[in-house]
């Protein structure tokens, strides 16, 4: 598998296509590039192989490919972001949050789930075995055992240990004063570079079917009940099969407050290719973020395949694979150099 880094200066392999005549219409009649995959962070190298053994098959369901690939994140008990082995809330309580979208703009989503080890695949229950949209809290975990997911625990003696540690320096954090969790969450989510956050995926299968999904364990101590951007449709993934997708990482809070992932889609509705329309989601973050340590990156995917991707810091990273140059880890352009970055 290769595996190497380089600078995104286009949008992934958008030599191939002339964006500013590129169009919703116009793409129809072209071929598409695919299967393709992007996922976010360096993670994603590894979320993008699994997904990568359905997506090669002739008839590899794209949400299938994806459910496997961020599974695999989801998993893993030494990525301290998502599912098993991420951090826990302040009261010491892992909950996730997660969602998908498939090629006909379907959603499904759960939000703060405790004990389920793949919450993307609940969400996708939500979104094909449920006529909701969004479950939360007890009543995802009630659906989630109803289809046969078995509650597990899910914090690691790593993150326990991590989290008393926490708690001492912080012992009134919950519920009163909120400023001191606040405080703790500026070392995690918001510096943005050396955590990595959410596990968003955007895929194209061969017959041209594009679908998403995001899985979180949200900022690290956060206030119980807190949701962050990744299972809100618009902020943390949104999928328009005419146009393409996108997903963020980053401080939910930012990202939610423009729907960052519904502007990118939108700007490439409007004829941006993906990286532009990744750029323009990262400045309007910027423009209403209220703190000078927010970082949110994006991901796009058109539906003829070009792939692009922003973040608003440096250190955001994007994993893309394709049959012409394998799986490889892209360094996203960004508006402002992180804080200790040259
Ligand atoms: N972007 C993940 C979160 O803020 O929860």
């Amino acid at each position: 598998m290769p595996n190497r880094r380089t600078f995104l200066k286009l949008s992934a392999a958008s030599a191939a296509a002339p964006l500013l005549n590129w169009s919703p219409a116009a793409s129809s009649a072209s071929p598409a590039r695919r299967p393709v995959v992007v996922s976010t962070w360096n993670f994603g190298e590894a979320a993008n192989e699994a997904a990568w053994t359905v997506l090669q098959q002739d008839d590899g369901y794209v949400l299938d490919a994806i459910e496997k690939g961020v599974g695999r994140i989801e998993a893993d008990p030494e990525i301290h972001t998502v599912g098993r082995g991420g951090r826990p809330d302040a009261s010491g309580t892992v909950t996730l949050d997660a969602c998908v979208m498939d090629e006909h703009g379907r959603y499904g989503a759960v939000a703060a789930l405790e004990r389920i080890l793949h919450p993307a695949a609940v969400a996708r229950r939500v979104k094909d075995d449920s006529p909701h949209s969004l479950l939360v809290a007890d009543g995802a975990l009630r659906f989630a055992r109803a289809q046969g997911f078995e509650p597990q625990d899910l914090l690691t003696d790593e993150m326990d240990a991590a989290w008393r540690e926490w708690k001492e320096k912080n012992p009134d954090a919950v519920p009163d004063p909120p400023e001191a969790n606040v405080e703790a969450q500026d070392t995690t989510s918001r510096g943005g570079a050396e955590n990595h956050d959410t596990i968003g995926m955007l895929a194209l299968d061969a017959q041209g079917r594009l679908g998403g999904a995001c899985t979180t364990s949200g900022t690290a101590w956060k206030q119980p009940g807190r949701v962050g951007d990744s299972p809100l449709v618009g902020s943390g993934l949104f999928v328009d099969p005419d146009v393409g997708a996108a997903c963020a990482t980053g401080w939910g809070e930012a990202i939610m407050r423009v729907a960052g992932s519904h502007v990118v889609v939108e700007a490439m509705r409007h004829g941006k290719d993906p990286e532009a329309a990744c750029r323009e989601a990262a400045e309007r973050v910027q423009k209403r973020s209220d703190s000078d340590n927010v970082q949110a990156g994006f991901l796009a995917l058109r539906a003829d395949g070009q792939a692009g991707a922003y973040g608003v810091r440096s250190g955001f990273d994007m994993a893309i694979y394709d049959e012409a140059e394998g799986n490889r880890l892209v360094s996203a352009p960004y508006l402002v150099p992180s804080a200790g970055a040259e």
